[in-house]
């Protein structure tokens, strides 16, 4: 169907791309063509419900149907839009990221929590700002979480690390359009190899008071599960964690034990069926206080532990974590 041509009112080109979308078996299609709606018109939501009978431009008209298009194809609706919402701030995605997920942000809640625990415990007074504090984020993307970590510690110093150059450069412009280029140090590293080998941080390890991490965690013989949205769409390198899905964990959690400080946290997103592979590896004198936190589904997406204050520090310079 070619609706571009055509003059038409808000509520008719919502109506028309709704149904197209249902036609491609679009999930959440109504979502989708509202925010395709806005993108194409630069409208807020309240004036397309305030004026529904407002006429479309030819340019916005082509404009929207040309997504609505693209999405019924299996573009996600992000990639499109250029933007997701995430820890209530806009960010930028690109096919070089993954997309932002809600249940990240239990990763930032687990963080949270488990930091203000911490000053619980030991009696100290809450340290609310982060001053001193030097977090890390493996595997940033986006920069979602290194960036939500900013803004709730404002005196936090961050290092977001990642393998992939152009996943860098999309959280380093999110970095700096939110304002938090300043805390928020982006470094290409294969885990933490980069951080071993070079002076990137200038002082010994460990660095770290958090390290926090949602890493690939799909496993390759899953893919064909996957929907297209994310099989076709999203970055292989965010995605596949190996051909189970749990590889990347065992090197993700030694490595961390050896660049956290004593009393150190460690927060890690979990799979859907990662936990069995995952909770064995913090069986060591490494690891102290080990939660799991189930996101809303009720599936354990979070595990979370403490760096024992005196158990073994790994040679982290040896090279041979990584
Ligand atoms: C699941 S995505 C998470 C992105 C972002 N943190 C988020 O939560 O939306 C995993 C990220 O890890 C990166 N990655 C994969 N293997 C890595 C490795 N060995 N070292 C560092 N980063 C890696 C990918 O490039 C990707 O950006």
């Amino acid at each position: 169907m070619n609706f571009t041509a055509a003059a038409m009112d808000i509520r008719t080109a919502l109506k028309l791309g709704m149904a197209q979308l249902r036609d491609a078996h679009v999930p959440s299609e109504t979502l989708a063509a509202e925010l395709l709606l806005l993108h194409a018109t630069g409208r807020s939501r309240t004036s397309l419900y305030s004026y529904p009978e407002d006429q479309l431009t030819a340019g916005e008209s082509q404009t929207y149907f040309g997504l609505i298009e693209k999405r019924a194809a299996g573009v996600p609706t992000q990639h499109l839009t250029g933007k997701q919402e995430f820890w209530g701030m806009e960010f930028d995605v690109a096919p070089d990221v993954l997309i932002p997920r809600p249940e990240t942000e239990h990763v930032i809640e687990v963080a949270l929590d488990r930091l203000a625990l911490r000053d619980l415990r030991a009696g100290h007074s809450q340290n609310m700002t982060g001053d001193g504090l030097v977090f890390a984020d493996i595997g940033t993307g986006s920069g979602c979480i290194a960036v939500a970590l900013a803004k709730e510690f404002p005196a936090a110093q961050i290092y977001a690390l990642d393998i992939s150059p152009a996943a860098l450069a999309v959280a380093r412009r999110n970095a700096l359009r939110l304002g938090f280029a300043d805390r928020v140090q982006l470094v290409r590293s294969d885990l933490f190899r980069a951080l071993q080998q070079s002076q990137v941080i200038p002082h010994k390890s460990p660095w770290f008071d958090l390290i926090a991490s949602n890493p690939p965690y799909i496993g390759r013989r899953e893919a064909s599960t996957l929907a297209r949205e994310v099989r076709d769409h999203e970055p292989e390198i965010a995605l596949y964690g190996g051909e189970e899905g749990y590889e990347l964990y065992a090197d993700l959690v030694a490595q961390s034990a050896a660049h956290l400080k004593p009393g150190g946290i460690l927060v890690l997103e979990l799979g859907h069926n990662s936990l069995p592979a995952v909770q064995p590896l913090f069986d060591t004198q490494d690891w102290t206080n080990i939660g799991v936190t189930n996101d809303l589904a009720g599936i354990p997406r979070v595990v979370s532990a403490e760096r024992t204050p005196d158990g073994p520090v790994g040679d982290v310079r040896s090279g041979d974590q990584s």
